[in-house]
């Protein structure tokens, strides 16, 4: 029996995870961390209410479990606010993957960190796991530094980087682009989408599984995890729209040089994902299958 600690666990990926580890719960004891009441819509599991950055708490927390893993899924993730908050977003983002790690040495845990594509400037695109990082926001700022403390670690850890996530789970909370974009069409409102900006979206039952398959083959290092193919924001939201059989044509091109956003944003990223082929054996699709997917699955 794996024990493992998912932190996040009413995030999108932490209720994901959930629902993909709960289904062996003969090889899996789950105990999920997150602040405030259980809201992922699921009992059957431990759930502890905390915040993470109480350091001390999470580590008699962690002293008490004593898991074989820990999901580190928990992360300020609005970049924005990131940019005005900077504090704040270091407390999460570093200061509680510091403890983790920390706590990791001392009870001999494994440690699964999710990252992002915005580490990188998006000059180049397709990233390999080996290209060097240059954020330009400070989301991205934060998150280079987690992965640089669990770099400079002796812990067993496994960083997945990943892009622009979707997918349903029970508490949606935050919203994402699918859905957000099927909602608007359904209701036949006008978007205006970036036609200048490339991603390779990814579906958020694929990155469960890659946090389940690293710790089944105990995967160490980094890996990329998202859809194979790089497509425009706009072309995106076509795509969402053609699937769900939506009228596409509320859907507006515009360039990123329109919108005033707080943050900078990379404008080409997208993965080369040979390794994670390679070594994680884990072959994801295209954004079009896996949008046939979800809409086959409906919420997972
Ligand atoms: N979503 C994406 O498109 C995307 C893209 C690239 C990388 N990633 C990375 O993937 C990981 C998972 O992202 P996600 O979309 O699942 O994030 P998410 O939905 O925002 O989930 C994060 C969870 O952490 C919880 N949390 C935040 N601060 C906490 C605290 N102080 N104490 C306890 N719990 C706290 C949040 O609680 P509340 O629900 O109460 O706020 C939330 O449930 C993150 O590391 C992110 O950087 C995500």
């Amino acid at each position: 029996m794996i024990k493992v600690i998912i932190t996040g666990s009413n995030g999108f990926l932490g209720q994901s995870l959930l629902n993909l580890l709960l289904q062996d719960s003969t090889s899996y004891q789950v105990i999920g961390f997150s602040r405030g009441i259980n809201r992922s819509g699921r009992d059957d599991f431990e759930y502890v209410s905390i915040d993470l950055t109480n350091s001390k708490l999470l580590e008699e927390n962690l002293l008490k479990f004593q898991p074989d893993f820990i999901i580190n899924t928990a992360a300020m993730t609005n970049v924005d606010f990131c940019e005005n908050n900077k504090i704040e977003c270091d407390a999460l983002n570093v200061g509680v993957v510091k403890t983790l790690v920390a706590m990791a040495a001392q009870i001999k845990a494994h440690v699964i960190h999710l990252s992002t594509d915005f580490i990188f400037d998006g000059i180049q695109g397709n990233y390999k796991e080996t290209d060097t990082p240059n954020p330009l926001n400070y989301y991205g700022v934060s998150k280079l530094k987690s992965e640089e403390i669990l770099k400079n670690a002796t812990i067993d850890f496994t960083i997945l980087r990943t892009i622009l996530v979707y997918g349903e789970v029970f508490d949606m909370s935050r919203s994402n682009i699918v859905l957000w974009v099927k909602e608007m069409l359904e209701n036949k409102k006008e978007i205006t989408m970036v036609n200048d900006q490339f991603r390779t979206p990814t579906y958020v039952v694929d990155l469960a599984q890659a946090c389940k398959i690293s710790m089944d083959q105990r995967s160490k290092g980094v890996y990329n995890i998202a859809s194979n193919t790089l497509l425009s924001i706009y072309e995106i939201a076509q795509q969402i729209g053609t699937v769900f059989g939506l009228d596409t044509s509320y859907i507006k091109a515009i360039s990123t040089s329109t919108l005033n956003q707080t943050a900078a944003r990379p404008m080409k990223t997208g993965f080369d994902l040979s390794k994670t082929k390679k070594e994680l054996k884990f072959h994801t699709k295209s954004f079009t299958e896996d949008l046939q997917r979800l809409k086959k699955n409906g919420m997972k």
